[in-house]
Formats: structure tokens, sequence, C-alpha cells
């Protein structure tokens, strides 16, 4: 199921922009919206300045994201993140990303996720050459471009980065999903999608809005997802 899920044109709301003090509403909202991807955005005070949450919120999350039959995508901006993907498999994470920058056995750390049975994904920064994927694009589900520097939600998009998109897709296995995290909203999301993404994380244009449901259709059809 997950790789159907990564492999189709679908909007995740990030839950970085939610109100934690009711966070399980605002997971329900989206997906009785039709969310089927929530994205997780894990931080640790080294690889990125904040640091925000662990397992504990993907377990709480985890039976809630079974029932609508959605995915729960952890995006690890830490350092060293081999040491922690076990644990984040163990609390529920579907799939698991981590970034090329953040340790030198991004391979050994990607084969933890594999071989414990979640789909994986690596990420690159904006100042990254997309060949940091390209020798490890045949063993991954997804790669991820950022199209902010990480580290908080609320950004715009780098233009540039959408350049780098276009490469990637024409250049990973068809099979790869394409992912893009960072100011991504109604009028982003479409150059996105024209780019060559087929995944679109949004923090702050779905949960930083008055109605997050709207907010996330209204994502979902300007870039065309299901
Ligand atoms: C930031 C995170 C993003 C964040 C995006 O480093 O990786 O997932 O939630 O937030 P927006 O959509 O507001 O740019
Ligand atoms: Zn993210």
């Amino acid at each position: 199921m997950s790789n159907d899920l990564l492999n189709s044109v679908r909007v995740e709301p990030s839950i970085l922009s939610a109100d934690f003090a009711r966070l399980g509403a605002q997971v329900q909202t989206v997906l009785d919206a039709g969310a089927r991807i929530i994205h997780v955005d894990v931080m640790d005070g080294h690889f990125v300045p904040p640091i925000t949450i662990g397992p504990l919120v993907v377990s709480a999350l985890r039976e809630q994201a079974d029932s609508a039959g959605a995915l729960l995508d952890v995006h690890l901006m830490i350092e060293r993140p081999e040491r922690h993907v076990a644990d984040f498999l163990k609390a529920g994470a579907h799939s698991i990303t981590v970034h090329a920058e953040s340790t030198p056995h991004v391979a050994y750390a990607t084969s933890l996720v594999r071989e414990q049975g979640g789909s994986v994904g690596v990420a690159i920064n904006p100042a990254a050459p997309i060949e940091a994927v390209s020798e490890i694009a045949s063993e991954i589900d997804l790669v991820l471009c950022m199209t902010i520097n990480p580290g908080w939600a609320g950004q715009r998009l780098i233009e540039h980065t959408l350049e780098k998109v276009s490469r990637l897709r024409e250049t990973l296995p068809e099979s790869v999903a394409l992912q893009v995290d960072g100011g991504v909203d109604p009028n982003t999301a479409p150059r996105c999608r024209e780019a060559g993404a087929n995944l679109f994380v949004a923090g702050s244009a779905v949960f930083g809005t008055a109605d997050p449901a709207e907010a996330y259709r209204a994502i979902v059809e300007a870039a065309g997802a299901v």
C-alpha cells in the first residue's frame, strides 16, 4: 500500500504547523478532507536549529492513520538518523526520509529502514547537487527535493529548486517518487507539479489557515492531485 500512495499525486499536510494542543482533531480534519499521507517533521536542534517531536507523537497518531488507510511519512531532520530509524519504525512510521547531508552513512540508514519494512526516502537541501542522491536512487522509494532550507514552516519556496526538481525527474528511475517540501501552496503547487513532483508537503498553507480542510482541498485542486 505504501508505495502505491507514494507514487500517486498527493498533497501531504505537515503537522508542524498544526495546533499541538489538539493534534488528533487537526489530523482528523485533513483525513476527513481526503489526505492519505501525513507528514511528520522531526528536528533535533543539531541538523537544524529547532527541536520538534519524536517517536511518541508518531505512535500517538498511528491508529488514527491506520483507520483512515493513511501513511505516516516521517521526515528526519536529525544528525546520524541511522541511530533512530528503528525507534520511529517501531512507533509506527510507514516511510522515513533521511537527509543526504545528515550522515556519512546514508546507505546504511536507508538499508535499516528497508530491512525493517519501511518505505525509504533521501532528502537534499537547496544547496545540494542532485548527484547527492543519484548513486542511491535505485535503492530507495522517494527523493525529497527541499524547496526551502529546512527548519521552519512558513518560508517562501526557493525558485531555483524547481529546476532541480525537473532535473531529478528526468534522471531518477520512474519508480522513485519525487517530493517537494517548503513553501507549497495553491500558487506554487502547480509549478512543482509541472517540474515533475508528485508529492507535495504543505504545512502553513494547510494548518496555518482558518479552514484546514478547505485549504487542503485548494492545494489538491491546484496541484491536480487526488
Ligand atoms: C520544514 C519542514 C516542512 C514544513 C513546511 O523544514 O520540512 O515540512 O512543515 O512548511 P511550509 O509548508 O509552511 O513551508
Ligand atoms: Zn518536512
